[in-house]
């Protein structure tokens, strides 16, 4: 880590630090997305021509994220933000709700977030915490079946990425934590900040496609290194 004082800070994360939470991660060994197939459940054709089905996927992931707690790189998080400010953007691919719930609030989530609904009927997004079924009314325009996860879907355009690509072009260290690096445009985030100058390092439990890009790998679970590793930067 560079001995000069760190200003401005991007912090990308991704399935790994929800894991100790209990939340599963989306690619496991069996070459399956959570148990599926990604074309069957998350996908926008996927919405077009089998909304239930997709449906029924979030609503379970829906319940699923109702009693987890953050852990305690979630909470290295927040107290990173409250030392430093508007300086800090956490940007997450997670579509729980673990960040805000553990006190993050300068926040992106950039996939969507699993406890907001959208309508295809009005266009208008909501907070939702119950189950998606055919019959349930749009909680802003009140008609039934045009309501699907307000996530991003394989095909979508991810959300606020020009916040983002700010963020990332004015950053000076650019930490990645538990992410595969198999998704872009995440996965280029390392190549922006340090092509910004920004000292990037990456946080996961095992090598990834993209841990050579990195100035510095710390290997490991986030609950224990990102702790660590925040107080480090304190230190600084
Ligand atoms: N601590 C740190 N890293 C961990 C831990 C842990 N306790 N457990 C797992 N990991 C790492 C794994 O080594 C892996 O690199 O977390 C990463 C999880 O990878 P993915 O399941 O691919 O999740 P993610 O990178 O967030 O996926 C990106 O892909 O499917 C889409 O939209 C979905 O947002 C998701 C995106």
């Amino acid at each position: 880590m560079p001995k000069e004082r760190i200003s401005r800070i991007v912090v990308l994360t991704g399935a790994g630090i929800s894991a100790e939470s209990g939340i599963p991660v989306f690619r496991g060994a069996d070459g399956l997305w959570q148990g599926h197939r990604v074309e069957d459940v998350a996908t926008a054709e996927a919405v077009a021509f089998n909304r239930p089905v997709v449906n029924d996927f979030f609503n379970k992931r829906r319940r699923e994220v109702e009693k987890v707690a953050p852990n305690s790189a979630h909470r290295a998080l927040v107290e990173w933000e409250q030392a430093c400010g508007d300086d800090f953007l956490l940007v997450t691919q997670n579509i729980d709700p673990l960040h805000e719930r553990a006190g993050s609030h300068n926040l992106i989530h950039m996939h969507g977030e699993l406890q907001r609904i959208r309508c295809d009927s009005c266009g208008e997004s909501a907070p939702f915490f119950a189950d998606a079924l055919a019959q349930t009314l749009c909680p802003v325009c009140g008609r039934a079946g045009g309501l699907r996860p307000d996530v991003v879907l394989f095909g979508e355009m991810p959300m606020r990425m020009e916040e983002v690509f700010m963020a990332l072009s004015a950053c000076d260290l650019f930490v990645a934590i538990g992410t595969s690096g198999a998704v872009y445009p995440a996965a280029g985030f390392v190549d922006l900040a340090n092509q910004a100058g920004a000292y990037t390092v990456e946080i996961n439990a095992a090598e990834t496609e993209r841990s050579p890009t990195f100035h510095e790998r710390l290997t490991g679970r986030a609950g224990e290194v990102v702790p660590d590793f925040v107080a480090s930067c304190f230190k600084l």
